[in-house]
């Protein structure tokens, strides 16, 4: 089979390690891709949200199978694009159509449809320009401290805590005032939870869903969960306060309870399902759902899975999930994201990474690089992720700590402490 899979980040770097290692895959072609891909299949340079452009590629290359490594696509149609052109119609596609990404693409949405389904989930009231007033008071009344969302997708940043209840109320003016561009015209106030957050994956056919490995990703820049918030700097999995009895309650409270909530609304889903979790006490309460895997979590779910990538998906297209079963590698995977000097903030690109061959336990999988002239560069805030498989969790951290370590690049910075507070 011929493949593409859309994306450049670490997410896609591990996805196309993993789908190049099936007998399934003729030819694998990412786009763009970054500076690693090129080692799994063959990079190709366009925006996977230029549908027009996906459609070329798609034709020329004889593609049977399109996987969607992130949101953006998939929120502006790339499934349902596909289906309605009679050339890419019978192409399957893995990501959901508009429909159903719309639990990632508007807060507002999700929290409804989590309130319509009784999915355990924080109180929480929307807000609009029409009904700042009302907000205002709504603020002046609420527990401290509170969660503002912008509505809709604003590249990861559009979350904002607030201590105080005139922070809040500046900040939602602020918000509906554009400061997240369209994407706050709705701005969810949420009731703020103090617990330990975690991921947990599925993919679905839309009638069947197999669970996937669950993870925690590290979201602050700092050593001990300080600073400002990143994309994630790292993540792991198995995670240790998950225990069987708590993931058979969020199977039980959350996944089900949301599988048959879109098939209740009539949402066809096809791909995977991201749910951002809190464990408050022994309870799970979900925060976010995201239409897609995420990143760096997918680094180190995806080598825990022991079956070919492609007959999943190919059985994910097909609906016909229950005639898988998921076979779970019971090691521990560790990701230490390596990032570029500054980030969240500015940062430099375009510094040659040395030291990737010198690695002993560890996968490096690219995130934000390039290839010029055969030297491997820094393209982006998070460059590399490395992921570590052993048998122990501390084994895992230990390598990939140790792996992190032994690639240099001008301005180079990790963090040190990945899944130790797990130990
Ligand atoms: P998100 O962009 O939705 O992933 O949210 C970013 C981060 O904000 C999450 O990873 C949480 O750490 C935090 N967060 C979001 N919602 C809540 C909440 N209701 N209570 C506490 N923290 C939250
Ligand atoms: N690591 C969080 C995300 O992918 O959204």
């Amino acid at each position: 089979m011929n493949i593409l899979l859309l994306g450049s980040g670490g997410r896609e770097s591990a996805f196309a390690w993993k789908m190049s290692q099936s007998e399934q895959c003729s030819k694998l072609f990412i786009a763009p891709g970054n500076g690693g891909t090129g080692a799994y299949g063959t990079n190709i340079n366009i925006n996977p949200n230029d549908f027009e452009a996906v459609k070329t590629l798609v034709l020329a290359e004889n593609i049977n199978l399109v996987v969607v490594g992130p949101e953006e696509p998939l929120v502006n149609g790339i499934h349902d694009f596909f289906l309605a052109d009679a050339q890419l119609a019978a192409i399957p596609v893995i990501g959901p159509k508009k429909e159903g990404a719309i639990l990632e693409g508007s807060k507002d949405f999700s929290k409804e449809f989590m309130a319509r389904h009784d999915i355990p989930t924080p109180a929480s009231q929307s807000f609009t320009n029409e009904t700042l007033a009302q907000g205002l008071t709504y603020l002046k009344h609420h527990s401290l401290p509170v969660v503002l969302k912008a509505d809709g997708l604003a590249a990861g940043k559009g979350v904002v805590i607030c201590e105080t209840t005139a922070d809040a109320q500046e900040e939602l003016q602020l918000m509906l005032g554009g400061k997240f561009g369209n994407a706050g015209s709705i701005v969810v106030i949420e009731e703020f939870l103090t617990g330990i957050e975690l991921s947990v994956f599925v993919l679905t056919d839309g009638d069947n869903y197999v669970i996937l490995p669950e993870a925690k990703d590290y979201k602050k820049i700092g050593q001990a969960d300080t600073g400002l918030n990143t994309g994630g700097m790292g993540s792991v999995s198995p995670v240790p306060f998950a225990d069987e009895k708590f993931l058979k309650d969020v199977e039980e409270s959350i996944i089900i309870p949301t599988i048959n909530g879109l098939k209740k609304d009539n949402i066809d889903y096809t791909g995977f399902i991201f749910f951002g979790l809190f464990k408050v006490g022994d309870k799970p309460m979900i925060i976010e759902y995201n239409c897609r895997m995420g990143d760096p979590e997918t680094e180190s779910v995806l080598p825990r899975i022991e079956n070919d990538l492609i007959e999943l998906f190919m059985a994910t297209a097909q609906k016909r999930l229950n005639e898988v079963t998921l076979k779970i590698s019971p090691k521990n995977a560790a990701t230490v994201m390596i990032v570029a000097g500054g980030y969240p903030g500015d940062y430099e690109k375009g510094k040659a990474i040395a030291g990737i061959d010198n690695i002993r336990k560890s996968i490096a999988f690219h995130a934000g690089t390039s290839l010029e002239n055969g030297v491997v560069k820094s393209n982006g805030g998070r460059v590399l992720a490395v992921t570590s498989l052993q048998d122990t969790q501390f084994e895992a951290l230990q390598s990939a700590t140790a792996d992190a370590a032994r690639i240099y690049f001008d301005g180079k910075y990790f963090r040190e402490d990945i899944g130790f507070d797990l130990m």
